[in-house]
Order: C-alpha cells, then sequence, then structure tokens
C-alpha cells in the first residue's frame, strides 16, 4: 500500500495552507500556532488531526521532535509573519523581528524534511533590495535545499481572487521544483463564487436554501448538505445608504465628492466587481462590499472568495472567524502547490 507523505504545518491559522496539501492527499502530523481560536477550527475540520499551541519563537524543534516521537516527516509547510526584516550586510541576523522566520530554518534544520514550502507577502522579495531573499536561499542552502521561489497569484489556480503569495519551495537531494502553470481555464468570478448564497443569513446548519449556478460552486458544495457561517453583518442607514450608491465593480469614486471621503482609507467603499475574481479580502475591516447586496461578504462568502469548501467550518466570534479566513494561504492555490511537489518525491 502506497503511504501518504506527511507535512507539519507552522503558523497553521485555521489551515488554509494545510488544506490544499490534504486535498492534494497528504496528511498532516503536526500543526503549530499560538492562536487557540484558529487552532479549534484547525481542530474540528480535522478530528485525527494533532494540534499545538505554541509559541514559535521559542518553541525548541528538538523537544517537540522528542515530544511527538516524531522520526521523519516529508514536507514542513508555513508562512512565518515577518514584521519587516532586520538585515545586518548581507545577513538576516538574529534579532527579535527576524525570531518567526529562523524558528521556521531551525525547524527545517531539525526535522530535515524531503522538501519545504514557505509563503509570505510578495515584497519580501524586494525587501532590503533583495538582501532578505538572498539571504533566505542562502541560510536554506546551508542546510542542503534547492530552493526555488515565485509570485504566485490565486487567480490563475482556480481561486476567485487575485491574492498574490512569494513561495519559496526547497528540496533535498539536488531536485529541482517547477513552480505550477496557471491553469488554463478562465479565471472564476465573483458571481461565480457567491451567487447561490442569498442576501439574507441562513442558521447555521440549514440545508441549502437555493440551487447552484456554477461548477464552482458544485465544487464548493462537495460532500455537504449543511451551510454554516452566513450570518450577514447588518450596518446602519447611513452606511447602506452610501454603499447603495457604488455600483457592481465600482469604489469611492463613483460617490458624489462630498462623500468621497467619508472613510478614511482608499480602499473603502468598494464593492466587488461580478465579473471578476475578488480583489485580496481582508479580515473583516468592513470595507469591501458585495457585489449586489448593501453588505459586506458573511464569512461563508469570504471562504468561497478564499477557495475554503462549504463543508469546512469556521469557529469562535465573527470578528475572529473573518481573522481565520482572511489570513489563509487559499487552499486551491496550495494544492496545486502540493501536487507539483508530490511529483518529486
Ligand atoms: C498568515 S497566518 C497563517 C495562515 C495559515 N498558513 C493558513 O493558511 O490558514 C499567520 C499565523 O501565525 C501565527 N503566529 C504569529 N506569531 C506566532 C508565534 N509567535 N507563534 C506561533 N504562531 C504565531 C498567527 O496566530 C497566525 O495564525
Amino acid at each position: 500500500m502506497e503511504k501518504d507523505l506527511t507535512f507539519i504545518d507552522l503558523f497553521c491559522g485555521c489551515g488554509g495552507l494545510s488544506l490544499g496539501f490534504e486535498m492534494a492527499g497528504y496528511k498532516s502530523i503536526l500543526a503549530i500556532d499560538c492562536w487557540k481560536d484558529a487552532l479549534e477550527t484547525y481542530a474540528y475540520n480535522r478530528p485525527e488531526s494533532r494540534t499545538l499551541c505554541a509559541d514559535l519563537s521559542t518553541a525548541s524543534p528538538d523537544g517537540i521532535k522528542a515530544k511527538y516521537g516524531i522520526q521523519s516527516v516529508d514536507v514542513i509547510i508555513g508562512g512565518p509573519p515577518c514584521q519587516g526584516f532586520s538585515i545586518a550586510g548581507k545577513r538576516i541576523i538574529e534579532d527579535e523581528r527576524n525570531k518567526l522566520y529562523k524558528s521556521f530554518v531551525n525547524f527545517v534544520g531539525i526535522f530535515r524534511p524531503k522538501a519545504f514550502v514557505m509563503e509570505n507577502v510578495p515584497n519580501i522579495l524586494s525587501m532590503g533590495n533583495g538582501v532578505v531573499k538572498e539571504s533566505i536561499l542562502s541560510d536554506f542552502k546551508s542546510l542542503g535545499y534547492e530552493v526555488r521561489h515565485q509570485v504566485l497569484t490565486a487567480s490563475d489556480y482556480g481561486v476567485p481572487q487575485n491574492r498574490k503569495r512569494a513561495v519559496f519551495v526547497g528540496l533535498a537531494q539536488g531536485k529541482m521544483f517547477e513552480f505550477p502553470k496557471p491553469f488554463k481555464s478562465e479565471r472564476i468570478t465573483s458571481f461565480e463564487a457567491l451567487s447561490d448564497l442569498p442576501e439574507q443569513s441562513i442558521a447555521d446548519g440549514s440545508t441549502y436554501p437555493t440551487i447552484t449556478k456554477s461548477d464552482y460552486q458544485i465544487w464548493a458544495r462537495t460532500d455537504n448538505n449543511q451551510i454554516f457561517n452566513h450570518e450577514i453583518t447588518v450596518h446602519n442607514q447611513r452606511t447602506v445608504e452610501i454603499i447603495s450608491m457604488v455600483p457592481d465593480g465600482g469604489n469611492y469614486k463613483n460617490l458624489p465628492v462630498d462623500l468621497q471621503s467619508t472613510r478614511k482609507v482608499h480602499i473603502a467603499w468598494t464593492r466587488l466587481n461580478s465579473n471578476k475574481p475578488s480583489f485580496t479580502i481582508d479580515c473583516g475591516h468592513r470595507h469591501h462590499f458585495h457585489y449586489c447586496y448593501n453588505r459586506i461578504p458573511t464569512v461563508r462568502e469570504a471562504a468561497r472568495i478564499q477557495s475554503f469548501p462549504d463543508k469546512f467550518v469556521f469557529l469562535k466570534s465573527r470578528t475572529s472567524q473573518y481573522k481565520q479566513v482572511g489570513n489563509a494561504v487559499p487552499p486551491l492555490m496550495a494544492k496545486a502547490i502540493a501536487e507539483q511537489l508530490k511529483d518529486l518525491l
């Protein structure tokens, strides 16, 4: 019998990145984060999984290896949050702000997986005029990994969203990773992603009140007949009046001049465009609105935009749910990377 490929997810959040690897047939053997809410969601959706709530800036990879009796793992995945790297000369140095990245490197050094996948914000590649990128490449090279990196756009891989992430993939034993080519099919639009979800709330656990209108929706409903996390936000009258003046795909520029600066940020009063993939969804800052309803997307709609299937349920407060969804790597983009990698493992 063929053995499942295994992975450890560092900074796992609710597990968007993990889910992509699971969809590609890998098995999570440990997922670590310091945020309890996200770990509850992670575990709820994967009753067999093992999660650890720990601060990765201080956690010892040796200690964790011993405690969990992990002999080997095929891949380490994760996205260490970077609060701006500090560099000295051409190196990322040992410093408070670099601790989470260094922790990821240390885990790779101790567990020595066959491969690692590290994702981050796209501008990590230009930080310090490229010194951060070069330093990352050389840190992993000195551990014996051949590293490739690229900025990927989620909508190239069947995700109805234009989110971009920088991805580093390292392989031991001199193998070279090729990033997945963009899928040829048309980009999935916001309409295809959301149009079966109604304007009003649906009580958690209800069956779908509508039929599907796209192949993407059929995919999202796979193995599922109950809907969760579709509770709408009821905005105040003024907000509803203002957003109702913004057309599908429009923004504050469509408002009368005196209303344009009613919110300080430029991304305010933006509506999704029903004919295009969504822009990068935020973590619930209430600036981006549905393409036709006068409200922000529900957590379920945000999850659809991120390519979480409907059977994936988000736990804890609504604010926390938005943050869990917004933080995640789109599962379908992660799946494309995981499948490409599988051929080499
Ligand atoms: C961008 S999110 C990860 C999203 C995740 N990869 C996904 O696809 O769902 C970053 C995560 O790092 C976690 N984090 C931040 N600082 C941490 C620390 N010191 N120790 C452990 N986890 C930390 C946060 O709680 C957050 O869940």
